[in-house]
């Protein structure tokens, strides 16, 4: 399952890419928000974040008004590798370099056509290890506490 949400800033695209979810059969949870009514990202990202780390979901989408937001706030939950991207390239090697388990996108940044496209590749294209593995590790290590220099 996918978990999805976004703030006021993100919520039309969070809706246009649910129309894109739905299509393609991909089972997914909105954490909302719910209307276009300003609320504060971080909750959000919170409940979005913990459904990753906690397995509930595989993969998350989301929205704000930048990405940029909601990205700092998702990655403040362990575990999270939240990657804010406004380009096909840089959603496709997110997945395959970082194995990032979030794609944060800016309503206010990218039409619904080009995010789409990211979703579309974003929950398309698996890690690639290898040496990636070994960098990840060291991201995760940063994380933990654990990293030697
Ligand atoms: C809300 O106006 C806006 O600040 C928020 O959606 C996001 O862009 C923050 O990074």
């Amino acid at each position: 399952m996918i978990a999805i949400g976004a703030d006021h800033g993100g919520f039309e695209l969070k809706e246009e890419i649910k129309k894109y979810l739905d299509a393609n059969g991909i089972e997914y949870k909105d954490f909302g928000t719910y209307s276009p009514e300003s609320v504060d990202y971080a909750a959000i990202a919170y409940k979005v974040g913990t459904s990753v780390v906690s397995g509930e979901s595989t993969r998350a989408i989301l929205c704000c008004g930048t990405g940029i937001g909601i990205s700092m706030a998702a990655n403040k939950v362990k575990g999270v590798r939240a990657a804010c991207c406004s380009d096909y390239f840089s959603a496709k090697f997110t997945r395959l370099h970082n194995d990032a388990n979030i794609l944060c996108l800016g309503g206010r940044v990218v039409g619904a056509g080009l995010a789409i496209e990211m979703v579309d590749v974003f929950l398309n294209t698996e890690f690639e290890g290898g040496r990636h593995q070994r960098r990840v590790d060291q991201i995760m290590a940063i994380e933990a506490g654990t990293f030697e220099a």
